[in-house]
């Protein structure tokens, strides 16, 4: 049989973890688990990048592993751990940054962004993060990387430095693909619904946690913007009504068209509480599944443990090749 290809992702663990994560990214994680050999991180180096508080960077990297399992991520049969628990990351971003240019880092548009937005932290670990995400893809071998626009930028830097140390030496790492999955559904912000919905949102009611209580997500689908049309559809023009259509389509199941065709007339008012009740049925069991998990700490830092050992183990092989590779003494 062939040898199965290798997916790798990883979220950082800032803000909260949000519908859009689920719908967007987790959703197609799940599937992936059956047909492919996967890795998912906990990526809390790269949170380093901009200011966290100690004690609730640790909560909040625990509870983003919590959820990872509450949404169905299986220990089973993929490898679920924290990126800084794996020192290889570390040392293979310290070589990748030998091949990487400063000209190529800095042109970066999320590094860009970034050093706007902390005008007072522009740090290394800033400018160095598509690297380190390099050596998180590179590390394993990875074929198929399911990211983001966002990160496509990057994902095209990783293949980059991969070609280029191929080239320089001799086959070394997998030039991994960008992964765009057959339904890559893309929530928006509540409160403004051309932009996507960001774990990091500061507006509360811009986004719904994926263990926000019933209440408070029927609540805040009630506030979502929408516009003073009074028909239900999915169109351009009415940007909030369409994200709500796919949020419920996502959640449901059911298409798009069917939805606005049975909600055409009846109103955004029942529309939205039968979004919010569809949304909260599909986020029941995560919300029970995380609190059960939430209580058993012992067990979470057991699969941490083992993920990171089996992580390590796959990380370390191709550390070794590549200290080999570039003329270090071996150990
Ligand atoms: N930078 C990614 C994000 O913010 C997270 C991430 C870290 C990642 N390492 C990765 C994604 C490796 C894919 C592969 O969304």
């Amino acid at each position: 049989m062939d040898k199965k290809k290798v997916v790798y992702s990883g979220i950082q663990p800032t803000g909260c973890l949000t519908l859009g994560n689920y719908i967007g990214a987790v959703s197609n994680w799940l599937t992936m688990q059956d047909e492919y050999d996967c890795l998912f991180s906990i990526a809390d180096l790269h949170a380093l990048t901009v200011r966290q508080v100690p004690a609730d960077f640790r909560k909040t990297a625990l509870r983003f592993f919590a959820q990872y399992l509450a949404m169905g991520l299986d220990p089973k049969k993929s490898i679920l751990y924290f990126q800084s628990h794996v020192p290889q990351h570390a040392e293979l971003t310290w070589i990748l940054n030998c091949f990487t240019y400063v000209g190529e880092a800095s042109r970066m548009t999320q590094f860009k962004d970034k050093s706007q937005k902390h005008l007072d932290n522009v740090n290394m670990g800033l400018m160095d993060y598509p690297v380190l995400m390099a050596a998180d893809i590179l590390l394993y071998q990875s074929d198929l990387v399911p990211v983001g626009g966002d990160q496509k930028q990057h994902l095209e830097l990783t293949r980059d430095i991969a070609m280029r140390f191929n080239n320089l030496y001799s086959p070394t790492f997998v030039v991994p693909e960008a992964y765009i999955p057959k339904q890559g559904a893309k929530i928006c912000s509540l409160a403004d619904p051309t932009a996507k919905m960001s774990k990091s949102d500061p507006d509360a009611n811009a986004t719904i946690s994926i263990i926000d209580s019933p209440e408070e997500i029927i609540n805040k689908i009630k506030r979502a913007v929408t516009d003073s049309e009074p028909h239900v559809a999915y169109s351009e023009d009415k940007p909030g009504i369409s994200n709500l259509l796919t949020i419920f389509s996502a959640v449901t199941g059911r298409g798009i068209d069917s939805l606005a065709d049975e909600y055409r007339d009846k109103g955004y008012a029942a529309f939205k509480s039968a979004v919010g009740e569809a949304v909260v049925e599909k986020l029941r069991p995560v919300r029970a599944e995380f609190e059960r998990l939430s209580a058993d700490k012992d067990y979470l830092m057991s699969v941490a443990r083992e993920g990171a050992e089996r992580a390590q183990r796959i990380a370390y092989k191709t550390l070794a090749k590549v200290y080999r590779k570039v003329g270090l003494v071996e150990r």
